[in-house]
């Protein structure tokens, strides 16, 4: 059994069907610890990148809008870190498979997600990482380090020299 991570994002329409508090009850299931979380938007850089293992696809184009929150009129996402033992499986079956209708109807894909009668994009609410490995490479894309509350993998030290905000 391995200590692994999953980035769980809550997509556009989860966000907009007002499931993000169903989907961590759901995960509070487990015995997987939340690490991190955080609201985001997703700009076309950042969805590009998380889905860019299937920019070959057809619907590569509708799934970016999908991500960034255009057909469902939202701007942002819930993103998610959990940790623990076989924490990718242990997610992506409380996820369901990833046709809304060919996932268990007790999954949260089952019970709240559609395939789009226009765009054939499959709105399935919950995005879970396949594997760690892909963890890892989606961790690292959406959180910085001390958005975490301990280090999940190795940092390094840099000093960057930025104009900051801060309250007025
Ligand atoms: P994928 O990474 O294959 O599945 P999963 O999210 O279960 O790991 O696909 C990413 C998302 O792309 C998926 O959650 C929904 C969308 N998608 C479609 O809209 N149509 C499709 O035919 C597929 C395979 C995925």
């Amino acid at each position: 059994m391995a200590n692994e991570q999953c980035l769980v994002i809550i997509k556009p329409d989860g966000m907009a069907k007002g499931l993000a508090g169903d989907v961590v009850r759901e995960l509070s299931t487990t015995d997987l610890k939340m690490v991190g979380s955080k609201v985001a938007q997703v700009t076309k850089e950042l969805a590009e990148e998380h889905y860019s293992h299937l920019k070959d696809k057809e619907f590569f184009n509708e799934l970016i809008k999908y991500i960034m929150g255009h057909f469902h009129h939202v701007g942002s996402v819930l993103a998610l870190v959990y940790e623990g033992e076989n924490a990718t499986a242990k997610i992506r079956n409380i996820c369901g498979a990833t046709h809304p209708e060919k996932a268990e109807p007790t999954t949260i894909r089952g019970k709240f997600g559609r395939v789009h009668s226009q765009t054939g994009v499959f709105e399935n609410v919950i995005h879970a990482s396949e594997n760690a490995k892909e963890a890892e490479r989606e961790i690292k894309l959406w959180f910085k380090p001390y958005e975490l509350i301990h280090n999940i993998y190795p940092i390094k030290r840099r000093k960057e020299e930025m104009e900051t905000y801060s309250w007025k």
